[in-house]
């Protein structure tokens, strides 16, 4: 595998720390143990506070900058973290940025529709626009891009979540990446688990991981599709992202690619038990702060599949901390916490 060969800008701070997170491993632990937890710390990316579409965002603004653009266009929910941090890279690079976010809650509460994610999409100088639930985000921003067109400008278009083969290079180099950590530490990784959404990420790190032979399993926890369609998306852009490697087909297969899609709740961005009780945790036994839409409930499948025995005592896991933290601020009521002392 050679990312050398790909057009790429450097945006983030890399490589990630990845520590242990050892209260809250004993915290988890039953009485006969269990599995010792540690964090790679992709919210710490920079780039508007950080999270994984730093990585992302490295490759296609590469592209974007080798095809002449002078815009970009993406889409994603009210609270995306990939709208903000691509209309930061954009701010950094010079671009103009248009973001059209999607309905996707429902939520009228003005923390949601202005704060966190969209209060910083402004700040860094994007125009932003709003589109109901369900529209088809896809051609709204191809009708935006030919309209910019017309208008004499060059607009490159990201996808949602910055997931195309282009995009999950990002997590191509994060496998590498940690697979090169853990040698130098002499850590034997035993499983790897994250939030996985629109695919890119799990894609990424499914054909690297699998790219280098490591051995190593990856376990998306959906954070909105129901478990088949997420596996299917996972496995065909791992697939069209190994292609695009130039790796032999037939290298990344379906026993790569697993998702648990039970922690999802009620839908996308809707708050959990599981996921509040998660973020309050990991905050409280190691200050650390996961989000509500995508790491908290990632954080909420692997607590909970601790609680069931689905690792062994004594195995390494690594939660990868996709960031996202900005969007608790779009949910100043969903943490029931406790009244200030007199
Ligand atoms: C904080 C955070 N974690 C995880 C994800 C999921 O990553 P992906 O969309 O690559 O599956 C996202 C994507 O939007 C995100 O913002």
């Amino acid at each position: 595998m050679n990312l050398a060969r790909f057009p790429r800008i450097r945006l983030g701070h890399m490589p990630t720390p990845l520590e242990p997170m050892d209260r809250l491993s004993k915290h988890l632990s039953g009485p006969g143990g269990g599995p010792r937890l540690w964090i790679k710390r992709d919210d710490c990316t920079g780039l508007s506070t950080g999270g994984n579409k730093t990585r992302k965002l490295e490759y296609l603004m590469g592209e974007a900058l080798a095809q002449g653009a002078d815009t970009v266009i993406t889409q994603g929910a009210t609270q995306s973290n990939h709208a903000r941090q691509t209309a930061a890279a954009a701010a950094r690079l010079g671009l103009a940025c248009h973001i059209l976010l999607e309905d996707r809650t429902g939520y009228t509460d003005p923390a949601y529709t202005q704060s966190g994610n969209v209060m910083l999409d402004k700040l860094h100088g994007a125009t932003v626009s709003r589109r109901p639930g369900g529209a088809d985000m896809q051609a709204e921003m191809e009708a935006l891009a030919e309209e910019l067109r017309a208008a004499g400008r060059k607009p490159y278009v990201i996808p949602g979540g910055g997931s195309n083969p282009v995009g999950a290079l990002g997590y191509v180099g994060a496998a590498l990446e940690l697979v090169a950590q853990a040698a130098e530490m002499g850590l034997r990784i035993d499983h790897v688990v994250h939030a996985t959404g629109s695919a890119g990420t799990q894609a990424g790190l499914v054909a690297g991981l699998v790219g280098l032979n490591s051995g190593i399993p990856v376990l998306g926890i959906g954070v909105r599709a129901p478990r088949e369609k997420q596996e299917a998306n996972v496995l065909a852009l791992s697939q069209r992202t190994a292609a695009h490697l130039g790796l032999p087909e037939g290298t990344v297969r379906a026993e790569h690619v697993r998702a648990n899609c039970d922690y999802v709740g009620q839908g996308y961005g809707i708050p959990t038990r599981g996921m509040v009780e998660a973020v309050k945790l990991v905050a409280e036994r190691e200050g650390i702060l996961l989000d509500p839409v995508y790491s908290g409930k990632g954080m909420a499948g692997l607590i909970d599949l601790i609680g069931k025995g689905h690792f062994k005592a004594g195995e390494n896991v690594v939660f990868v901390h996709t960031g996202g933290a900005v969007g608790l601020f779009g949910y100043p009521d969903a943490f029931d916490l406790p009244a200030e002392a007199a």
